[in-house]
């Protein structure tokens, strides 16, 4: 059993917060001040560019990806961290479409994430007008797969509800129509248990700042199936991803696996940081997270339902359909989430009426939903969000 006590030892909080918006960042792990530390001081300052060899940085991609594997199904060497989550999913969308080089639709849904539309939408308009993103509603998704898709791109757990898809049934829909598949685990990795290698994933990306909590700014991703390792073009053929690097040939040779998919140079600081993160994580099993995970949304959905009326239930009722989030509609959702992180319970607002709260057992436990629970009935009943201060849009919401 994951010793959840010991995990939340791990974490420095700030005194008096009860944080549940470890869906968008996560907290600051306490060994990672130090490690950083060491890192620059031992490591940088005294090798200086000998730290690539000495301090193994150059392994560090593969070496934490490998530990993000596990969390996720991914066999050992299918996963590698680089860069943002956005240009992963450019980079998956491109490789997996050059597979079907026959092609030309990449098929999402209305709740993915918008930068990954974003992004296929720019993909898509430098390879020609023949392509087409085609966006539909996730539960037309399985009707939509048909024999002219060539990608479907989907992020497993919709970050404003906590929808989950059937990552599954999916994939083996896609598969049977030909359909390379690119899973976005923004929302997954470290909140719900995930098999790419059960569900003979094609393409996953994901990020680190979130339930893995390596920090702002923490590298993404990229996990490509054994099968489909050495023949995927890496489409962002940069320098790290070459076969051989430093022979600084002209000609761009991928390297072998997904060593390929690297990119460029990773950054060395954020990724000391993450792996202190993945220290604890070494320490949870993800059976033991969801099951856990489980019984602080139920009962944080019970307590909101029973004593705060106005707020509506935008997540799935059914645990099983929903990953390790909550979100509630309120139409002054912005005013009420300002309120309540006034009081030191923090969660986030997405527009245009979604307060939605995380729930992360390595930290969070049943006093935390209570006390939160307590604090938001007091919030709503005594109309405590209702003052101009609360209302004023911040940048980041
Ligand atoms: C599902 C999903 N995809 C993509 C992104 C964008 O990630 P990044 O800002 O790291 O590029 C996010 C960010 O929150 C996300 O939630």
């Amino acid at each position: 059993m994951t010793d959840f006590a010991a995990t939340k030892a791990m974490f420095d909080l700030p005194d008096g917060v009860i944080y549940l918006d470890g869906n968008s960042l996560g907290p600051l792990p306490k060994a990672a001040g130090d490690r950083v530390n060491d890192m620059m001081v031992k490591e940088w300052g005294q090798m200086l560019i000998t730290g690539w060899n000495k301090a193994g940085w150059m392994a560090l991609p593969t070496g934490l990806g490998d530990r993000i594997g596990r969390l996720v199904g991914a066999e050992p060497g299918t996963v590698v961290t680089g860069d943002t989550l956005s240009i992963k999913v450019y980079q998956a969308v491109a490789s997996a479409l050059e597979l079907r080089p026959d092609r030309k639709v990449v098929l999402s849904d209305n709740g993915n994430f918008p930068s990954d539309l974003y992004m296929v939408d720019g993909l898509l308009r430098s390879l020609g007008p023949d392509y087409e993103l085609r966006v539909v509603a996730p539960e037309e998704v399985a009707a939509s797969i048909t024999e002219d898709v060539a990608v479907l791109m989907l992020t497993e757990v919709d970050y404003r509800s906590g929808r989950m898809h059937d990552m599954k049934a999916l994939t083996e829909l896609a598969h049977a129509n030909r359909v390379v598949t690119v899973w976005d685990l923004a929302h997954s990795a470290g909140a719900v248990p995930v098999d790419l290698s059960a569900c003979n994933a094609d393409f996953a990306v994901g990020c680190t700042y979130k339930y893995l909590n390596g920090g702002p700014g923490a590298p993404a991703f990229i996990y490509v199936a054994p099968r489909l390792a050495d023949r995927a073009r890496p489409a962002l053929s940069g320098w790290l991803g070459h076969d051989a690097p430093f022979a600084f040939d002209l000609d761009y040779r991928p390297g072998s696996g997904i060593e390929r998919m690297r990119v460029g140079t990773p950054p060395i600081i954020q990724m000391t940081a993450l792996s202190a993160a993945m220290d604890i994580w070494d320490m949870a099993n993800m059976t033991d997270v969801r099951a856990k995970s489980i019984e602080l949304t139920e009962l944080f959905i019970s307590r909101l339902e029973a004593t705060c009326p106005e707020l509506e239930l935008a997540s799935p009722r059914d645990p099983n359909q929903r990953g390790s989030q909550v979100s509630f509609r309120f139409t002054e959702g912005y005013a009420a989430m300002q309120a309540l992180i006034a009081r030191g319970v923090i969660g986030d607002f997405r527009a245009p009426d979604i307060m939605r709260f995380g729930f992360t057992p390595l930290y969070i436990d049943e006093q935390d939903v209570e006390r939160a629970a307590g604090i938001m009935a007091d919030i709503m009943g005594n109309r405590l969000w209702d003052t101009p201060e609360y209302k004023v849009r911040q940048r980041v919401t």
